[in-house]
């Protein structure tokens, strides 16, 4: 039997303990043999919970113990998370986390930590909640150049953008009512300014590339500033607008952006909607691929943790290798990429743009203001078009046709 230890009983931890029960019998057929929660670590006690008696509060009865060859880090956050992710694989125990934050922050560490203590480090369920990412990323697709990663990597700016589609409703009003039934945090800005899918998009791309993607680095802007007009122009023009995080590979470098694009309404990720993500890879190979499911969610996440599991639990004293060396890779300058670019103006601002862009797309749905897209250009050029223009009502990227 092989014995886990689960890190913090939230949503995803007690998912993990439910998926790890309810499907005990396929999982053990499948692992060869049965695996069991001994431990779970929380600060809280659970009176009444089937699993109660598993609640401990002090992370060395979990560390200390032989028995426990697998530690499920589902806490999130680097404190305490990341000291017990070290401690435990210091002791030669594999973790398998959803905790994208520490994956994205100090992925290359924990994995040489690992792979010097002959276990594993994995972390599917960090990228895209239930959909297999990581894993077809290391496996299926190792015989691929990746050439370009496109995500929608954060289900509570999808669904709000969804709605504000669908319902011609403000960003704040559909953000309220998302915060109402739960689908957005009270403290939503990880979500809505990009933050989160900054994280999902710096781990896909570290995978993509082999080496370390800083965070920090990509440039990130949230879904706050999309209005519910602009959305009237994207289906003037038969597309959507949603938070993609662009991740593309060309012969000077990589690029990496989180964004709100225009999309057009034939390209596969426009029709990824509500709280549903969708990541589409192409490689110099195989093409185009796109994996969708939930990206959140208890038993969604929960199952991705218990896959992780699993492989470990048939690698025990092993290492199972995952290709993300810590030199940072280099990005390209995001002012020299190349796109199209919606913008609105006031109305006043037309002369100038005409006389400023040449060649543009009008839009025309309204006379008191005036809106367009671009040819394409770099951002650089894009910013010093832009310049004269004396009202600048709304700016946003524009995703080529595929
Ligand atoms: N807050 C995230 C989302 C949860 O909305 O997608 C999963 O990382």
């Amino acid at each position: 039997m092989i014995q886990a230890a689960v890190l913090g009983y939230g949503t995803v931890g007690s998912g993990v303990v439910e998926v790890l029960h309810k499907n005990r019998e396929i999982i053990a057929k499948r692992v060869g043999e049965e695996i069991e929660v001994k431990y779970i670590l929380d600060l809280r006690d659970f009176p009444g919970d089937p699993f109660e008696d598993k609640v401990v509060h002090d992370i060395n009865l979990i560390l200390d113990d032989p028995d426990i060859s697998v530690v499920c880090e589902t806490m999130g956050g680097t404190k305490p998370a990341y000291q017990f992710t070290k401690d435990a694989l210091l002791k030669g125990k594999s973790v398998c986390t959803s905790n994208k934050e520490l994956v994205a922050s100090y992925g290359p560490e924990l994995l040489q930590m690992a792979a010097e203590n002959n276990c594993s480090y994995l972390f599917e369920a960090s990228v895209g909640g239930g959909i297999p990412i990581i894993r077809p990323m290391n496996t299926s697709l190792a015989p691929e150049n990746i050439v370009k990663i496109k995500g929608i990597l954060n289900g509570t700016t999808n669904y709000i953008l969804t709605k504000m589609a669908k319902e011609g409703a403000s960003f704040d009003t559909v953000l309220k009512e998302a915060q109402e039934k739960g689908y957005a945090e009270r403290n939503p800005e990880a979500d809505v300014e990009g933050y989160d899918a900054c994280r999902k998009i710096a781990i896909l791309s570290s995978l993509m590339t082999g080496k370390n993607v800083d965070f920090s680095k990509i440039y990130t802007e949230g879904i706050t500033k999309i209005t519910a007009r602009d959305f009237e122009y994207a289906k003037a023009v038969n597309k959507s607008i949603k938070l993609l995080a662009v991740s593309e590979r060309t012969d000077d470098g990589v690029s990496i952006l989180v964004a709100p694009f225009m999309l057009g309404a034939e390209h596969p990720l426009c029709g990824v909607n509500d709280v549903f993500n969708a990541v589409y890879v192409t490689g110099n190979m195989v093409g185009d691929l796109m994996f969708y499911g939930h990206g959140a969610g208890k038993l969604a996440t929960a199952s991705a943790v218990v896959s992780d599991v699993m492989e470990c639990a048939g690698n025990i004293g092993k290492n199972i290798p995952v290709l993300w060396e810590s030199d940072n890779l280099p990005l390209l300058d995001m002012k020299e990429c190349t796109r199209k670019f919606f913008v609105r103006v006031a109305m006043k601002d037309r002369g100038a743009v005409l006389n400023s862009f040449g060649k543009i797309k009008e839009i025309d749905i309204t006379d008191d203001e005036f809106g367009f897209i671009t040819d394409s250009m770099t951002e650089k050029e894009f910013d010093t078009r832009m310049k004269g223009l004396r009202e600048v009502l709304s700016v946003i990227r524009v995703e080529n046709e595929e």
